[in-house]
């Protein structure tokens, strides 16, 4: 399952766009409003720390279909390619994805809260839909059983169009939506680190540290080796 990262802090975008495999970010209006400021230029600074070739997310904030279209064209000719245009799951941003999707744009179409919603997002093109995992456990529903239902769906059609899953706020939940086969998922940063965190894969890393240090003091492997090569 693909990884992205879900947020617009550029020093966090830096950070994992080096160290985590990310293959891209995500915005929404409510991330972008975070951060503030010149936002055009921030999405800009974006796609610069991504590089060209990931995938960077960007939401349109109209709601009409016209309006929707413009503006999404608007997107892609600032960020260029690998640009996907999020768009909400109304009949407006339906109509708009189909319109777009078949002049080639990559839509996201998003605030996805069932698997009829993504299927008919599917029908219309869309390159990927966003169930909001979180947002559908805290209305007592199953967000992890959603996805399922929906990558079956997927599954059963063959369409073309992933599940790129958003709204986490548990690394289970994530683990969970691996597990249904989804093409992506969309992390914030606190999940993200936690996906990794592991307090006794630090202890064993200084168990290892301090077993070798007591047996061979400062000398490392690597100066060891080129000693015997000589
Ligand atoms: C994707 O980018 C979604 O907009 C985002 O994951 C929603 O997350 P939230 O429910 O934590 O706001």
């Amino acid at each position: 399952m693909k990884l992205i990262l879900d947020t617009a802090n550029l020093n966090d975008i830096k950070y994992f766009n080096e160290y985590y495999p990310i293959v891209g970010v995500t915005t929404n209006p409510t991330i972008l409003s975070k951060e503030g400021g010149d936002i055009v230029a921030h999405l800009k600074e974006i796609r610069n720390i991504i590089g060209p070739d990931k995938e960077l997310h960007v939401q349109v904030t109209e709601t009409k279909c016209e309006d929707m279209i413009a503006e999404a064209e608007a997107i892609v000719g600032l960020l260029g390619k690998n640009t996907f245009v999020k768009i909400p799951a109304t009949d407006e941003g339906i109509k708009a994805t189909k319109y777009l999707s078949a002049k080639g744009y990559g839509i996201t179409m998003t605030a996805i809260l069932s698997a009829a919603q993504a299927m008919i997002a599917s029908n219309a093109g869309a390159a990927y839909v966003a169930p909001y995992v979180s947002r559908l456990e805290n209305i007592c529903d199953d967000g992890v059983a959603i996805v399922a239902e929906i990558q079956a769906i997927f599954d059963a059609s063959g369409t073309s169009t992933e599940v790129l899953a958003a709204s986490f706020k548990t690394v289970r939940q994530v683990l969970g939506v691996a597990m249904t086969g989804a093409g992506a998922s969309t992390v914030g940063s606190e999940v993200m680190y936690k996906l990794l965190a592991h307090p006794t894969t630090d202890t064993s890393i200084a168990g290892f540290a301090s077993d070798w240090k007591k047996a061979f003091g400062d000398v490392t492997l690597k100066s060891l080796i080129e000693k015997a090569g000589k």
